[in-house]
Order: structure tokens, then sequence, then C-alpha cells
């Protein structure tokens, strides 16, 4: 049992990644166990300033570890962005007795705990995000589970674009990161993946593609096209009046963001969360849960949110060689 905190917070903050639920009873479960007290703060920093606060047991995380979404819900708040509303929160943190708050979101809501943290609560973030952005970490929970939803998905395009013999134009999700796209355009074999990072918007190039694919026989084309790059329905558009191949646009949308958690989800999750509460016994703040070659570690949110992050260049060399 730690001697220093004897109750602590959670939340979700930010878009919700389907994990973040295993996550919560992880935190909740392990701090239990090390005798601490537990408070869900629902709705992310936007609860913390409404006093949206809820005791916590073992029970109350009970049937949960399977289900996508956050119970705690999640919202964005401007209000925690200001100096003002920060204060505010940290204020609420400790009327409510909150010394410890794990924080399970992606960049922007470590920028909120490292404010806290600055105002005197311990603080640790642990990396929830569909988009793999987080530059310390080579894992963000929910990741694993919309590769997979979307890849699913776009199995099901690809049958029909080739019984139509069609281009398809699929849009996934990242924000301004590419990583989605980039695994599915791997795993369902695409044509072409357009990444953020990466694509040189060369429209021109991309139609003598297609009309090359077509010329060796393919029956249809898959392109995957990051959330980044956006204009799906206008490249398809164009596609099809300059290559003469029906085109279709798919965004597939915040279906990548829901449904059960796979196995790799579930465990990481619990183990990242787990991997806080730890942290928080020991007296630690402002610090950021991460995995990196193969191992559950920790750094700085400073450094964290300093680290920079890019596609990494045998990955998107072998996806070009693959995408032909
Ligand atoms: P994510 O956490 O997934 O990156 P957002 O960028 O939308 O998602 O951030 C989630 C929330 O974190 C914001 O709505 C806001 O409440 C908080 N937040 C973002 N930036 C800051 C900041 N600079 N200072 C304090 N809080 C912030
Ligand atoms: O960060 C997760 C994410 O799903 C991004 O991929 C996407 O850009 C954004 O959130 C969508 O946010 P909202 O649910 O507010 O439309």
């Amino acid at each position: 049992m730690s001697d220093q905190i004897k109750t602590i917070g959670v939340l979700t903050s930010g878009g919700d990644a389907p994990g973040m639920n295993a996550a919560i009873r992880a935190v909740v479960r392990i701090a239990v166990s090390r005798g601490l007290k537990v408070k869900g703060i629902q709705r992310g920093y936007s609860g913390l300033l409404n006093e949206e606060i809820v005791d916590m047991d073992a029970k109350s995380v009970a049937d949960i570890i399977q289900k996508g979404g956050t119970i705690l819900y999640t919202a964005r708040c401007e209000e925690m962005k200001t100096e003002e509303g920060q204060k505010k929160a940290a204020e609420i943190c400790k009327k409510h007795g909150i010394e410890g708050l794990v924080v399970i979101g992606g960049d922007g809501s470590f920028q909120g705990a490292q404010k806290l943290s600055h105002l005197g609560i311990n603080t640790i973030g642990v990396p929830g995000t569909i988009d793999l952005d987080i530059a310390c970490t080579e894992y963000t929970i929910g990741f694993d589970t919309a590769v997979n939803t979307a890849m699913e998905a776009i199995d099901k395009i690809r049958d029909t674009s080739t019984s139509h013999e069609r281009c398809s134009v699929i849009e996934v999700m990242g924000r301004s990161a590419g990583y989605i796209a980039l695994w599915c355009g791997i795993a369902n074999g695409a044509e072409d993946i357009l990444l953020p990072e990466k694509w040189d918007h060369d429209e021109d190039a991309l139609i003598n593609h297609i009309k090359d694919t077509r010329k060796r026989g393919k029956k249809h084309h898959i392109i995957i096209n990051a959330e980044g790059i956006g204009r799906s329905q206008e490249m398809a558009t164009r596609i099809e009046k300059e290559t003469g191949m029906e085109t279709r646009a798919t965004i597939l949308g915040h279906l990548q963001r829901g449904g059960s958690p796979t196995c790799k989800d579930r465990v990481y999750a619990s183990l990242m969360g787990a991997y806080a509460v730890d942290l928080l016994c020991q007296g630690k703040s402002n610090r950021v849960v991460a995995y990196a070659n193969g191992q559950y570690v920790d750094f700085e949110i400073d450094e964290a949110l300093a680290m920079k992050k890019d596609i990494d260049e045998f990955q998107f060399d072998v996806s070009k060689h693959l995408a032909r």
C-alpha cells in the first residue's frame, strides 16, 4: 500500500478507443489491490470541471473488458486549455481528495495532465488513440482493433470492387498521421497507399498507375487514402473521368473507433493501466506510460510531447513495392 497517495482518479479524454475499458478496469482493480480509493471522472476534463465524479470499486468495472468505447465517457474540453480551467480542475481534484490521476488519451490529453502535474496533482498519462500518433510509444490503445476493423471492412469493399471491376478510394482515419492507412494498405493488398507524411499529391501519377494496372489485367484498383489527405470523393470523380474506370469513394469513418477490443488491445491496455497505478504508488508524476523495444516504460510528459515520430522507412519501402 502506498504511503503517499490514498485516492486516485481516472478519466478518458479525446477520441474514444477500443481497449480504454480494459485500461480503466486495470487502473481500478490494481489500485484497489494496493489499498487505494478510486474515483471515476466522467466525460474527461469537461466532467472534471463539472464535478462528474463517481466512486469506483472492483465491481464497477465488471463485464467491461470486452466492450468498445469507454464506460467513463469522453469529451473534448476547450476550458481545460485555459490557465483558469486548469487551476479550477486542480482545485476540484483537491476538493475530492484526488491526489493522483490517470489520464487515458492522446497528446492533447497529456498536455492537460502536464498542467495538472505542475499544479500539484500527481498525474500519469496512458496512450489511448486509434491513430498511433504518440511519438514516445510503439503501441497506443485502440490501434490494433481499429486496423483490424478497417481491414475487414476493406476486404468487403474489395469483393464488390472486383465483381464490378471498379476502382475504390477508401479513406481511413488517423487525423494527420498515416499509420492506419499504411497498415491497412499492406494488410489489404492495396494498389496504392496514400500517406499524409509521404504522398507528393501527384494525382497524374496515380491516374497513370491505375491505367497501368488495368492494362496488366487487374480486376480492381484499391486506393487506401488517409484522412490527413482527404478529398476522397474528388479523387474518385477525377479518376473515373480520366481513366474511364467506374470509381467509388468510401469514407470508413467512426466504425473504426468502435467494437470489441482485440486480445492485444485488452492485454496491453490492462498492463499499461496497471503500470500507471504503480507509478502513482511510487510517488511519480508528470509521466506517460509507453511501450518501446518490447518493454513497458515511462517518460516525462514534457519529453514525450517533444518527441517526433515518422513513418518507418523500411515499412514504407516494403508497402510501396507490394502496392503494384
Ligand atoms: P487527444 O487527447 O486524443 O490528442 P485532443 O487533442 O482533442 O485529443 O485533446 C483532448 C483534450 O485534452 C482537449 O479537449 C482538452 O480538454 C485537453 N487539452 C488539449 N490540449 C491542451 C492543452 N494545451 N492544455 C490543456 N489541455 C489540453
Ligand atoms: O483521434 C481519433 C480520431 O478518430 C481521428 O482519427 C479523427 O481525426 C478524429 O478522432 C475524429 O474526431 P471526432 O470523433 O471528433 O469526429
